[in-house]
């Protein structure tokens, strides 16, 4: 399938690398414009570096007003426009303004990174409402503002974009090393809402992508209220940051929908899915009905 803005005449040359390929590619990223949210630290941070390098404008979002100084500081040298909102992802208000804002001051965008995200350490009854409504309103509700206001502008110009959610290893699988549920919660959220959207845009042009890293070595849980001390080791031996960026701008560029970075999850998974598998198994045949009982 080709997508629609795309022609059969022009896709060997631009953007679409072969038209009996029916995932979106944006290629070429010189000129485009990008919107990261948490992009102060971590992962938003290396993105918005490796972005920058690549010829790449930025708008970067983040509750943290003083990081995200020294984010625009940093990355003064390369050239780029770079504009930055402090913003809270949990406010759809807030996003509403920003994606506007960003608009404005940058023109077409072609990239989206819902990446803002907090840890939510402790066991489920020990977190408090307001601790699920953080987790969920930040880690949740930041994707959902994200695709209800930074997906237009990715529409509006009709040319091949992008949108990475930024999900985690977590989505997929409750590590029973340390308790981490509310956290794994909020991110099998971010991949249902991921693979809806890619469905929802399936031949529009528009690429969907969801970052599902294993630990990397980043500041999450000197900003978490009760990291537990695993989970801090465990973030601290991870992989860096610059090379998560980097391995996600190549998954972008090749059509790839699930990014995972380093991980030893594998065998996590494979048992998590075979327990799955089995139950259905032994799940009653529908071919004739539902059973009743
Ligand atoms: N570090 C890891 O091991 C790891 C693993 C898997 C997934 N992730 C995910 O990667 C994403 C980035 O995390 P990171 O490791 O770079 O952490 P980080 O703490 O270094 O960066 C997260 C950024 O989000 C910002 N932020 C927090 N709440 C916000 C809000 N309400 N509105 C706007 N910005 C807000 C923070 O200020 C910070 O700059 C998160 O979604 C996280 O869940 C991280």
């Amino acid at each position: 399938m080709i997508p629609h803005n795309i022609t059969s005449n022009d896709s060997q040359q631009t953007t679409c690398e072969s038209i009996t390929d029916a995932r979106p590619r944006l290629h070429d990223f010189r000129g485009k414009a990008a919107v990261i949210t948490g992009a102060a630290s971590g992962i938003g941070l290396a993105l918005a570096e490796a972005l920058a390098a690549r010829g790449v404008d930025l708008a970067l979002a983040d509750i943290d007003a003083h990081g995200l100084d020294a984010a625009r500081a940093r990355l003064a040298s390369t050239g780029r426009r770079i504009f930055t909102r402090v913003l809270d992802v949990s406010s759809d208000a807030d996003v509403r303004d920003a994606a506007a804002e960003f608009e404005a001051e940058l023109g077409s965008v072609h990239l989206v990174f819902n990446n803002a995200g907090i840890d939510m350490s402790g066991e489920l009854a020990s977190l408090s409402e307001q601790d699920w409504q953080r987790a969920f309103g930040i880690n949740v509700f930041g994707v959902i503002h994200g695709i209800r206001h930074f997906l237009p502008l990715l529409r509006r110009h009709g040319e091949p974009a992008h949108i990475v959610n930024t999900a985690s290893g977590a989505g997929f699988w409750v590590n029973s090393d340390f308790p981490m549920g509310a956290y794994a919660a909020t991110k099998y959220s971010v991949v249902a809402l991921s693979e809806a959207l890619e469905q929802e845009l399936s031949g529009t042009g528009i690429g969907v992508s969801v970052l599902c890293p294993g630990p990397v070595k980043t500041p999450i849980a000197e900003h978490s209220i009760r990291a537990s001390e695993q989970f801090k080791a465990i973030v601290a031996a991870g992989t860096p940051p610059e090379r998560v960026a980097s391995q996600a701008l190549e998954a972008i560029r090749a059509g790839e929908f699930y990014i995972f970075t380093p991980t030893r999850m594998r065998p996590r998974l494979e048992k998590r899915f075979g327990r799955i598998l089995d139950a259905l198994e032994r799940a009653p045949d529908m071919t004739n009905g539902p059973a009743t009982t």
